[in-house]
């Protein structure tokens, strides 16, 4: 694609003349041109300065499928049946899905560049821009139906936060259900959507989406306050790097999570929580309910102090917000 190929060249974050992109793409200055529109489109920054060409401030580091691989261990590498890179697709975790409809996904690996649909809970956007943060869905065959997954994405955020410890990004925490956050602002998010008997085999789709370097021109498509690993980390953070780090830290919870259960995950989760005996209201519909998280249970419902007692609330259409 010739998309991919300027998108190459332009990575490197050097000036490169319309004579060479031409050259390097075979094709016309008014090709050129479309393609350069092409960048536009997808939200990527670029400069365009006469007598010099074409860049993209700063460079842009890609996905490269060789470094994800040359970082995950042999045991890892095992468990995935398919690690794949796209650039451009509606969502990562719709493609598993649709991937598990002609055969079982189970241990298929997608990342995408960017995400033209990309989802977040109860019907909620995510936005993805091309090239800067991380998007990637993992399938996962569960033989015990939903209640084998209870509190997953939980443990999932505390197998997240602990990668990134990994990579010296400290002080990431957790908001119930399925947030990860940094100084009570969003760093990224967890989905997971099951396919299949969610009584029997099942497959859960464990989508993951976390904020590298989001493009200034983005931002006020968010309407939260949110947060990048950029603003976070005194250092540089290389994609490849946090996306190797996450796979390893799935497919280690995944293959474990059978033969455990939330339980095991508790106090991790707990030490992370972000909102823990903060005043709190919880909305399902139009119920609202307000009191003081006091944590989770065992199958890692939050609990509220309420003044009717302790109460617990599982994941499905809760929000949380915190009181000021
Ligand atoms: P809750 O699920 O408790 O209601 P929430 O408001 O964070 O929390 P989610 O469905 O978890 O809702 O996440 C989607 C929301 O996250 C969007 O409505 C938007 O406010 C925000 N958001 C979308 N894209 C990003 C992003 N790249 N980084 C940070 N926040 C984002
Ligand atoms: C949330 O906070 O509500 C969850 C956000 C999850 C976003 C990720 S990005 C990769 C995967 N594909 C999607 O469409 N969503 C998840």
């Amino acid at each position: 694609m010739k998309i991919e190929r300027l998108l190459t060249l332009l990575s490197d974050g050097q000036f490169h003349s319309g004579e060479e992109i031409g050259c390097i793409l075979n094709v016309s200055r008014a090709a050129i041109w479309k393609q350069i529109k092409k960048l536009e489109s997808m939200g990527v920054e670029y400069e365009s300065v006469k007598g010099k060409g074409y860049r993209i401030k700063g460079g842009m580091e890609l996905l490269s499928l060789e470094k994800i691989k040359d970082g995950l261990n042999k045991k890892v590498l095992a468990k995935l049946n398919t690690i794949e890179i796209v650039n451009t697709i509606d969502s990562t975790n719709s493609y598993i899905k649709q991937k598990y409809m002609s055969s079982p996904a189970q241990g298929y690996l997608c990342m995408a560049e960017c995400q033209s649909a990309g989802k977040g809970r109860l019907g909620r956007k995510w936005i993805s821009p091309f090239g800067a943060n991380l998007y990637l869905s993992i399938g996962w065959q569960f033989d015990g139906g939903v209640v084998a997954m209870e509190g997953l994405s939980l443990a999932v955020g505390v197998s997240l936060v602990t990668a990134l410890e990994k990579a010296g990004i400290l002080g990431v925490k957790l908001k119930w259900p399925n947030d990860i956050v940094f100084d009570e602002k969003k760093l990224g998010g967890v989905l997971i959507e099951i396919e299949g008997d969610v009584s029997g085999p099942c497959l859960a789709v464990i989508g993951v989406g976390i904020n590298i370097v989001m493009p200034r021109n983005k931002v006020s498509e968010i309407d939260q306050e949110w947060v990048d690993l950029g603003q976070i980390s005194q250092k540089e953070v290389s994609r490849n790097k946090i996306a190797t780090l996450f796979v390893a830290a799935l497919v280690n919870l995944l293959e474990n999570y059978q033969s455990c259960s939330f339980k095991d995950y508790k106090l991790a989760w707990e030490a992370l929580d972000a909102y823990r005996g903060r005043d709190v209201m919880l909305t399902q519909g139009n119920r609202t309910v307000v009191g003081v998280a006091e944590g989770v249970d065992d199958t890692g419902a939050l609990c509220v102090k309420t003044g009717d007692g302790v109460r617990s609330f599982s994941g499905g259409e809760v929000s949380l917000r915190r009181l000021l």
